[in-house]
């Protein structure tokens, strides 16, 4: 048993609802669905308005979904393979700004996927669906075999599904099959200073 996700300060309960489960039921994700949550990430901010997310589908039992999922580290195969659909989440790092010629670099590229990322998150969330984040892939064959050009970051991959049973977790990745919990907020913030123990 865990304990419950508890704030220490009031928050909106959908940020401890959010949390990212490997037991996924396998069903297909209806397009509309996956389209809304997609739709929340493209209202994220951003540095100068640039927009530097795209989002690579592939739902399941489609030809789109094999390249994803072949990239991924054996032990995110291990669950991911019950996800309805999978999405490479690339970010554009240079541009040519609005009433400029040349390109520059759009330096928080990363910053701002990670808004949009978030925003999916918590819309996947409040249409009771869950989204798990991945890192653990191969960039390099992501990268060729999606066609992703060289001023695009691969930054990750997400799977998205409903929520399924434990029981279809091996032993070890049940163990872990709970919401986590998060260092306290004074541990993360200071005033005036950099001032953080460790
Ligand atoms: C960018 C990113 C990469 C991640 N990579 C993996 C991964 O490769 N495998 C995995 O099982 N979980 C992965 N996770 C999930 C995290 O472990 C998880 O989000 C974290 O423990 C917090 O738990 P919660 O999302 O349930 O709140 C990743 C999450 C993010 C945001």
């Amino acid at each position: 048993m865990t304990s419950p996700r508890v704030s220490d300060h009031p928050i909106d309960p959908l940020f401890t609802r959010r949390w990212s489960p490997r037991a996924f039921t396998g069903e297909p994700i209806p397009r509309e669905t996956l389209s809304t949550v997609l739709e929340a990430a493209r209202w994220a901010p951003s540095s100068f308005n640039s927009q530097p997310w795209r989002f690579i589908v592939g739902h399941r039992d489609t030809p789109a979904w094999a390249p994803i999922f072949d990239a991924l580290a054996e032990v995110n195969r291990g669950w991911a393979h019950r996800a309805s659909a999978l999405i490479v989440i690339v970010s554009r790092t240079q541009w040519v700004p609005p009433g400029k010629t040349e390109v520059e670099p759009l330096r928080s590229h990363s910053f701002d996927t990670g808004a949009a990322w978030a925003s999916m998150a918590f819309q996947a969330t409040m249409l009771g669906w869950h989204v798990h984040g991945i890192g653990g892939f191969d960039r390099d064959r992501v990268r060729a075999s999606l066609g992703v050009p060289a001023d695009h970051a691969v930054e990750a991959v997400v799977a998205i599904g409903r929520q399924g049973d434990p029981s279809v977790l091996t032993d070890a990745q049940r163990a872990r099959e709970m919401p986590n919990q998060r260092q306290p907020l004074a541990a993360l913030v200071a005033e005036g200073r950099f001032d953080f123990p460790g």
